[in-house]
């Protein structure tokens, strides 16, 4: 469906020409609301962004920072969770916290007590992963978030790992911004993304990434005749005016098509479905000596598998040696990392096996 969804698009303007903007510039909308139903959020909330990068950026760029102000991070996150707020720092004076995410694996009680010691110190901000990227650990978001409100800090989430795939809701873990790529487990394809905003966060942030397109009313000069070009009309007050400019439209039918099909399935049953496929593939795994890095906890895991081979520094060659076997596997931080998604069936688990089988064998 993506695929025939791109494929779409191109021969739309191939026919039509310019005539077919208006067309795809209104499919935006639609788009937000879906995408918005995935987080149970509203869909004036959600905004559309390249990457997941760029909604840290919006939101780092955006915030009124006070000198001082001190943002809390976890040491292990992946960067792009990190460098804007780095950025932020150095141009407004703020100070950046880092926390261990081992313990969040390890004792969760006790991670959660040093986060609420943190912030009793005083933060503006946590910025964290719905699901860490190395070890696949799900965050218990709700606790942070509740966290979070008991002192006043805002809670960000890079939900890139988790949403398409795990559940996810805004309301419940009190989530005040939330950013994720389109390309991972969405399953659309890369250079989009959506941000969210809760509602009574969005009259705080300064337009600073505004553009032409995040007026009120911005093309009716295009549409209308003329007497509609003026440059005093408002930045509205909703997350779409991070959209400044033209966009990727292929892309953005590309989400569409995935989303859709993802909302259809469910993400309850695609998380059900990946974890029956995960529990015989991670105790295959323990069985030939590789160490796995899943929580003990259901509540800890998500839709990744990573795994410690037995011989430590061989992940990247594991790589290898599966992708020739036709099997797509990461290694991340050193970890060797299994990712399916709902059209992973489970008999694949055996094949998956044989290759590691083939691969001990040929040590
Ligand atoms: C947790 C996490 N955040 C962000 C990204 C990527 O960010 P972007 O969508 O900006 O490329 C990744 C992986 O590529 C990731 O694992």
């Amino acid at each position: 469906v993506v695929i025939e969804a791109v494929e779409g698009v191109l021969e739309d303007y191939a026919r039509r020409g310019v005539a077919a903007f208006a067309d795809w510039h209104a499919q935006r909308s639609r788009l937000r609301a879906k995408l918005a139903g995935l987080i149970g959020a509203p869909a004036e909330s959600i905004g559309l962004t390249s990457n997941t990068t760029a909604g840290v950026i919006d939101i780092a760029l955006c915030l009124n920072w006070r000198r001082g102000d001190r943002i809390v991070l976890f040491e292990g996150e992946f960067p792009a969770n990190v460098t804007p707020w780095q950025q932020a720092a150095r141009r407004h004076g703020l100070e950046i916290v880092f926390l261990p995410l081992g313990p969040y694996l390890s004792q969760p009680a006790r991670a959660l007590e040093n986060l609420e010691d943190t912030l009793r110190a005083g933060a503006r901000l946590v910025a964290v992963s719905a699901v860490q990227f190395q070890t696949g650990l799900r965050m218990p978001l709700d606790e942070i978030g509740a966290a979070c409100q008991r002192h006043g800090a805002e809670l960000f989430v890079d939900a890139i790992q988790a949403c398409g795939a795990v559940p996810i809701d805004v309301r419940t873990a009190s989530i005040d911004y939330l950013s994720c790529g389109g390309h991972k487990w969405l399953m659309g394809v890369e250079g989009t993304g959506l941000l969210y905003v809760a509602p009574d966060r969005i009259e705080a942030l300064q337009p600073e990434v505004a553009g032409w397109l995040s007026h009120e009313d911005p093309v009716g000069f295009l549409l209308r005749g003329p007497g509609h070009l003026r440059y005093d009309r408002p930045v509205r007050k909703r997350t779409d005016f991070i959209e400044g400019g033209a966009y990727n439209a292929l892309g953005l039918a590309a989400l569409e098509a995935a989303v859709e099909l993802i909302t259809g399935l469910g993400v309850e049953a695609i998380f059900a479905h990946v974890q029956a496929y995960l529990d015989r593939l991670e105790s295959g795994l323990v069985e030939r000596g590789f160490r796995s890095q899943r929580s003990a906890l259901d509540a800890g895991r998500s839709c990744i598998l990573s795994v410690d081979p037995p011989g430590h520094d061989d992940a990247p060659r594991w790589v290898d040696a599966l992708a020739a076997r036709g099997i797509s596997c990461s290694s991340p931080d050193g970890l060797l990392r299994f990712a399916p998604h709902w059209p992973n069936a489970d008999d694949e688990v055996a094949l998956v096996l044989e290759a590691i089988d083939a691969g001990l064998l040929s040590e």
